[in-house]
């Protein structure tokens, strides 16, 4: 079958790129898979994570150890998919042979006392499918069947039953909070603040405030009915990861004369303006940048929310420190999804025809299929790459 791999033995991590495509032999159920399933996959979900292990920018350790520890030289890569079963252990009770299945891409071990006290996303001993352990980019992925999601295709179409995975990273953020009728900013509109705009929406967010600093995620913001977009165009050394082009600015931050991680005065002020001088209700952190975390705090009103979910590996710094705590505001630190909570609202929402966030999702977000799809049997590390930098989100079709 054909799959997407890290392989070790052909590449050093260091001086590599990209993703191999392999043809390898389809995994079956042996001795000791007795809990687990077999999938035929059928879409999977691309996100920053692939593109941090594509450009091997992040999870060198994970990914590099747990192969070693399963004596393999290849990790099959991919986190967000969804299939048909095909097969199942002895031991699989709520699962049949031929369920359309999305998988959480957190194992957990469902014995630490986070997995026994009602908070499995934050189990101790957790790990990640298509990183440290093998995922769904390919034909076929065998995977426990505890992390198997049933789907009714008759209320759902299979391109977005893909999406369950990543638009439950914003339901868990959306739902640490009550939006009804709240002003709520979102800095950073990325993929997974995308959903968020819909979730909130639908969730009775009043007034939506996007912060972004991305025309092509801008344009996105817009289509997804954000009420106000702030464009970020200040420098800042964060918003260059990519083009590098504020290496005058850099040569300032190391002389002193800027902070990249303090806040952007003018969005605040905005911002400020927008909310007749109060601030926002509820502030989301969508992009992992530390200017990005002092403005989601500069902006939110006093005794208002913040929730942050954006990462960056590294310290951070808290601006004004005195001032967050005097402000009186609760802060929330959001992983992963909850299990099966967070489960429960998605399908909600993707089966409620009413909220028009399965039909956004498919018409805005994966423009109609055009350009995001692709198919396995076109793969090639020039296309790949070019959707990468094209597309906020898009899928392979198995
Ligand atoms: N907490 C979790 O469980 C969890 C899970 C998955 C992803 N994440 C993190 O969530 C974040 C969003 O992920 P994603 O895949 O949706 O999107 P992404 O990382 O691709 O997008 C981030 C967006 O933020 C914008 N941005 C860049 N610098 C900014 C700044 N200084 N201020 C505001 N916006 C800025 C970018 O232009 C982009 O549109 C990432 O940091 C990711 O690592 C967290
Ligand atoms: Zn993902
Ligand atoms: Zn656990």
């Amino acid at each position: 079958m054909k799959a997407l791999v890290f392989d070790k033995s052909k590449y050093d991590w260091e001086t590599s790129k990209g993703f191999e495509l392999v043809d390898i032999p389809e995994p079956v159920l042996g001795e000791g898979d007795e809990d687990k399933i077999i999938l035929k996959v059928h879409y999977a979900g691309v996100c920053g994570t692939d593109k941090g292990i594509w450009n091997r920018q992040a999870f060198k350790e994970q990914i590099l150890s747990s192969i070693d520890k399963e004596n393999k030289t290849y990790r099959q890569l991919g986190h967000e998919f969804f299939g048909q079963v095909k097969d199942k252990g002895l031991n699989v009770k709520d699962i049949e042979i031929g369920d359309f299945v999305a998988c959480e891409s957190h194992v957990v071990c469902n014995e630490c006392f986070q997995c026994l006290n009602g908070q499995k996303n934050v189990c101790t001993n957790e790990k990640i499918l298509g990183i440290s352990v093998d995922g769904g980019f390919a034909e076929y992925a065998k995977v426990p069947a505890q992390v198997a999601w049933k789907v009714d295709m008759n209320k759902i179409r299979p391109e977005v039953a893909v999406l369950h995975e990543p638009f439950g990273n914003a339901v868990h953020a959306a739902s640490k909070v009550d939006l009804k009728g709240k002003t709520v900013a979102i800095f950073g509109l990325g993929p997974i603040a995308s959903f968020l705009v819909l979730i909130a929406r639908g969730l009775g967010a009043k007034t939506i405030i996007g912060i972004e600093p991305s025309d092509k995620a801008i344009e996105m913001g817009k289509k997804l009915g954000v009420d106000y977009l702030i464009k970020l165009t200040s420098l800042n050394p964060s918003l260059d990861k990519e083009g590098n082009k504020n290496i005058p600015l850099l040569a300032k931050e190391r002389l002193g004369e800027v902070k990249s991680y303090a806040h952007n005065q003018e969005v605040v002020d905005q911002i400020m303006k927008l909310t007749n001088g109060l601030g926002v209700d509820v502030t989301f952190e969508m992009a992992g940048f530390n200017d990005s975390v002092n403005n989601a705090i500069a902006s939110v009103r006093r005794g208002g929310e913040v929730i942050l979910f954006g990462l960056k590996n590294g310290d951070f710094v808290f601006e004004d420190f005195n001032k967050l705590v005097m402000k009186g505001i609760t802060m929330y630190c959001v992983a992963g999804r909850q299990i099966w909570g967070t489960w429960e609202i998605t399908k909600k929402l993707f089966e409620d025809k009413s909220n028009q966030v399965a039909e956004k999702l498919w018409t805005v977000l994966l423009n109609n299929g055009k350009g995001t799809i692709l198919d396995i049997k076109d793969y090639s590390k020039e296309k790949f790459e070019e959707m990468l930098k094209e597309h906020p989100k898009f899928i392979i079709k198995f």
